[in-house]
C-alpha cells in the first residue's frame, strides 16, 4: 500500500494523545516523517515515545528536508492560519485541529490559498468519524426517518482553574473564543451535520465564573432551512460532565449520551410501534468495530489521498460551522437574531469570531 508521509506540528495535549498514536496505529498506510514543536522537552519526549529522531523546531526546515504529503496542525488556534498557509504553499495537505481559525476573514484567506495551491486544508472534526455518527446521518439524510424536526446539543463539561494555566487558553488573542468554540465545537458541528443547513441563530454568551476573557458558557436557539429547530447549551462549569445530542425526526428520536468520543453503543434510536408505544430499535445500524475517532478521520483522509481524490471537510465545508459560531456570538453581543449569510466583509464579526467579546470582558472589569 502506498504510504503517505505525515508530519505533526505540536506535540502537546492532543498531538501526543491522539494524532501521533493515530499515525503509528495506521503504520501500513502512513509514515511519521517529522515532529515539529517549539518546546524542546516536548519534542524529545514525543520522539522517544513515537520512535523518531526527525525532530524540528522550525516548520520550514522540516518541510524542506522531509517533503511530507500531509501535515497535522495540533498547535494553539492563533497559529493555525499562518501555519496552514505555509504548509499548503510548501506543497502538502493540512489536517488542522479545530477551530480552524478565528474569523471568517481568516477562513476566506485559508480558502484562497487552498484554491491557489490545489492543496487541502481539512478540519479535525472527529465526532463525525466516531462510532455510529455517519450511520445516523445517512439514515436522516435518506429520509427513512422522515423530516428532521427538532434537536439539541448539550456540552456540559468541567474545567477547573489549572486548565487555564496553559498560556494560550482563555484569551481572545490566542484562543479567539471560549466554551462554545473550544469545547462544544464537536457537539455543535455534529448536530449541524445531522440536522442540515442552519438558517438563523439567537444566543447568549458570557463569562459567568471562570477568571478568563473568553466565555465559559453560552446558550442558543437555532432554526434550520428545512424548518427544524434546536437548542444548544455549551459550558465548562458543570460538575456532571456529559455531551448529549438528540435529534427527533418524524419517525425516530435519536439520542447520543457520551463525553469526549462517541461510541456506537452510546447512540439510542427510538420509534413508535404499532401499538403507539415508544420502543428502542436495536437493528438501526450495521455493527462496527471499535473506533478511535481521530484515527478514523485520518484513515478516511488517507483513503482519499491514495485514490488521488479531494478529501472531505475542506475549508468550504468547515466554514459553515465557523459561520454558525460567529453568528451565535454576534447574536449574543447585539441581542438580535442573526441570519446565515449576513456576516460579510465590513461587519466586525467577519474580522473576529467573537468581536463583541473584548468589550464584554472590559465591561466586566
Ligand atoms: N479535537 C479535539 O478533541 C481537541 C482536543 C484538545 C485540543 N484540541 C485543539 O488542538 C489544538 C492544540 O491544543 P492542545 O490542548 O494540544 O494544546 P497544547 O498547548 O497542549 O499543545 C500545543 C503544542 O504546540 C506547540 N506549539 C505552539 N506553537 C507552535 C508553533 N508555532 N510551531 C510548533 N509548535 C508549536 C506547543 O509548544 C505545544 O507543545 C487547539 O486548537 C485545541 O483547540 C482539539
Amino acid at each position: 500500500m502506498k504510504k503517505a508521509r505525515i508530519a505533526v506540528v505540536g506535540a502537546g495535549g492532543i498531538g501526543a494523545a491522539a494524532h501521533l498514536p493515530a499515525i503509528t496505529a495506521l503504520a501500513e498506510q502512513a509514515e511519521l516523517v517529522g515532529i515539529v514543536d517549539l518546546d524542546e522537552a516536548r519534542r524529545a519526549e514525543a520522539g522517544e515515545r513515537f520512535g523518531t529522531d526527525k525532530l524540528y523546531s522550525d516548520l520550514a526546515v522540516m518541510m524542506e528536508e522531509q517533503h511530507p504529503d500531509i501535515v497535522v496542525l495540533a498547535t494553539p488556534p492563533h497559529t493555525h492560519e499562518p501555519l496552514a498557509i505555509q504548509v499548503m504553499r510548501a506543497g502538502a495537505w493540512v489536517f488542522c485541529e479545530k477551530p480552524m481559525t478565528g474569523s471568517l476573514a481568516s477562513v476566506d484567506r485559508i480558502a484562497a490559498v487552498e484554491a491557489e495551491t490545489g492543496q487541502a486544508c481539512i478540519t479535525v472534526s472527529q465526532f463525525r468519524y466516531s462510532g455510529g455518527a455517519r450511520q445516523v446521518r445517512d439514515k436522516l439524510r435518506s429520509g427513512e426517518w422522515g423530516t428532521v424536526l427538532t434537536g439539541y446539543a448539550n456540552t456540559s463539561w468541567y474545567r477547573g482553574p489549572e486548565y487555564w494555566e496553559t498560556s494560550w487558553r482563555g484569551k481572545f488573542a490566542t484562543e479567539f473564543a471560549g466554551a462554545t468554540t473550544t469545547q462544544a465545537h464537536h457537539a455543535i458541528d455534529l448536530l449541524l451535520w445531522l440536522m442540515g443547513d442552519w438558517s438563523s441563530v439567537a444566543g447568549f454568551a458570557d463569562t459567568l465564573d471562570r477568571p478568563i476573557e473568553v466565555e465559559d458558557a453560552s446558550t442558543a436557539v437555532v432554526r434550520f432551512a428545512g424548518g427544524g429547530m434546536a437548542t444548544l447549551l455549551s459550558q465548562v462549569l458543570s460538575h456532571q460532565q456529559e455531551t448529549r445530542i438528540q435529534v427527533t425526526a418524524q419517525k425516530a428520536t435519536i439520542d447520543l449520551e457520551t463525553l469526549y468520543m462517541p461510541l456506537m453503543d452510546e447512540w439510542t434510536v427510538r420509534q413508535i410501534d404499532d401499538e403507539g408505544q415508544s420502543q428502542v430499535v436495536s437493528d438501526w445500524a450495521e455493527p462496527e468495530g471499535e473506533k478511535q475517532a481521530h484515527r478514523e478521520q485520518l484513515a478516511n483522509i488517507l483513503g482519499h489521498w491514495r485514490a488521488g481524490e479531494r478529501p472531505e471537510l475542506l475549508v468550504a465545508e468547515a466554514r459553515a460551522t465557523i459561520e454558525f459560531l460567529t453568528a451565535l456570538y454576534k447574536s449574543a453581543a447585539t441581542g438580535t437574531l442573526v441570519k446565515r449569510g449576513e456576516i460579510v466583509a465590513g461587519d466586525p464579526f467577519y474580522e473576529a469570531i467573537d468581536a463583541g467579546g473584548p468589550a464584554r470582558a472590559e465591561a466586566k472589569k
